[in-house]
């Protein structure tokens, strides 16, 4: 089985071709185009230049993801697109694309679940049953969630306001780092004191697995104004103690997450991360030591699988196709699509 994927859901113009090889997928080809340059001046993602530069790229980069993998449309299977949640100018040209693709060549056509893509891109790398308990952490959203079969996710918990990617890129912000933030922090971090900044651990001995990240953003900004004009010491240090704060917090939320996991799955045996966050080298540590302590195996996509790309969107596609679901072309992209449909917006798992 062959799946062609397209992504295009926020600022990551993305193509790609992936097989399947039984316990796990083949990357055939995996492109992406980043808008990096053109959302930079603004210090986030403007929408409407965000699908205009989608509607500019997406058609030569499906034919070179094509031509990479030495493949002809007729020799694929289906055209996965990403349908949300996102931004919907881009969700809409990602769409488009696809099923027209899908259609003039009369293949399956799949409409993803950007979430569920990053939820089953460690199945792309690695044979691994369900269940695992999932930290999925990017731009957008920042949950936990275990992940009992395609389809099948519980949330146990959520970010009740800005996302781990968000602290990152709004806290590198008001540092002057530059978009995207995590990975500007990362750099600033090396070499840099993670103890001379004292920041707040939001929810910090909860009985819940949600986080908060709002807080952090407003100590950093005091920081900021306090300290007064910034050396490179200080901006290390400060993008250390931010790193931290981050990767601390989530670890312990994550923790927590681990004993209802076990609770309910004592069949379970990894901790799985990613979205953008999990591409973060100290919390891989972080989260590989908890693992270990708690006797599960830590898994995470290769970094560049973490980030928004397309071989997720066909992996979770060709797993979909797998399992006999196919979409109708007259699917509507959606701006918003939970996960765990069915289930309240926020559900706060508490422990017994
Ligand atoms: O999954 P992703 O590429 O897009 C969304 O679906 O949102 O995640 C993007 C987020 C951004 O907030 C970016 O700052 C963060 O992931 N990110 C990182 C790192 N690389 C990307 N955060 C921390 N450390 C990194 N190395
Ligand atoms: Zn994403």
């Amino acid at each position: 089985m062959i799946v062609l994927g397209i992504e295009t859901s926020c600022d990551e113009t993305a193509a790609a071709i992936v097989a399947d090889e039984g316990s796990r997928g083949r990357i055939l080809s995996n492109l992406v185009l980043a808008q990096l340059d053109l959302h930079r001046p603004y210090g986030g993602v403007v929408p409407e230049i965000a699908a205009r530069a989608h509607l500019g790229g997406l058609d030569r980069l499906i034919a070179q993801a094509l031509r990479e993998a030495r493949l002809s449309l007729a020799e694929i299977d289906a055209v996965a697109a990403a349908a949300g949640p996102g931004l919907i100018g881009g969700l809409v040209v990602g769409t488009t694309m696809g099923k027209a693709l899908a259609w003039a060549a009369g293949k399956a056509f799949l409409a993803v679940n950007h979430l569920e893509a990053h939820a089953l891109s460690v199945r792309l790398c690695a044979a691994l049953d369900f269940p695992y308990l999932l930290l999925l952490v990017s731009g957008g959203h920042s949950q936990l969630l275990i992940c009992a079969g395609v389809g099948r996710y519980t949330r146990l918990g959520t970010t009740l306001d800005d996302a781990a990617g968000e602290a990152f890129d709004k806290t590198a912000k008001l540092l002057g780092l530059g978009y995207p933030g995590g990975p500007a922090i990362e750099r600033a971090a090396r070499g840099g004191d993670p103890r001379r900044f004292p920041l707040p651990r939001p929810m910090r001995g909860r009985p819940c697995c949600d986080f908060s990240f709002s807080g952090l953003k407003t100590a950093v900004r005091e920081v900021v104004g306090k300290v007064g004009p910034f050396g490179a010491r200080e901006e290390a240090d400060l993008a250390a103690s931010i790193e931290l704060a981050i990767c601390e917090t989530l670890a312990e939320r994550t923790e927590r997450a681990i004993r209802l996991f076990r609770r309910r799955h004592p069949e379970g045996r990894a901790l799985v991360a990613c979205g953008g966050v999990a591409a973060n080298g100290s919390l891989r540590l972080r989260l590989s030591a908890l693992a270990l302590h708690s006797g599960l195996e830590f898994l995470a996509p290769a970094p560049d699988l973490c980030t928004d790309n397309a071989a997720m969107i066909a992996w979770a596609g060709l797993e979909r196709l797998r399992l006999g679901f196919v979409d109708a072309l007259d699917i509507a992209p959606r701006p918003r699509w939970p996960l765990d449909e069915g289930l309240p917006e926020r559900r706060h798992e508490v422990e017994a």
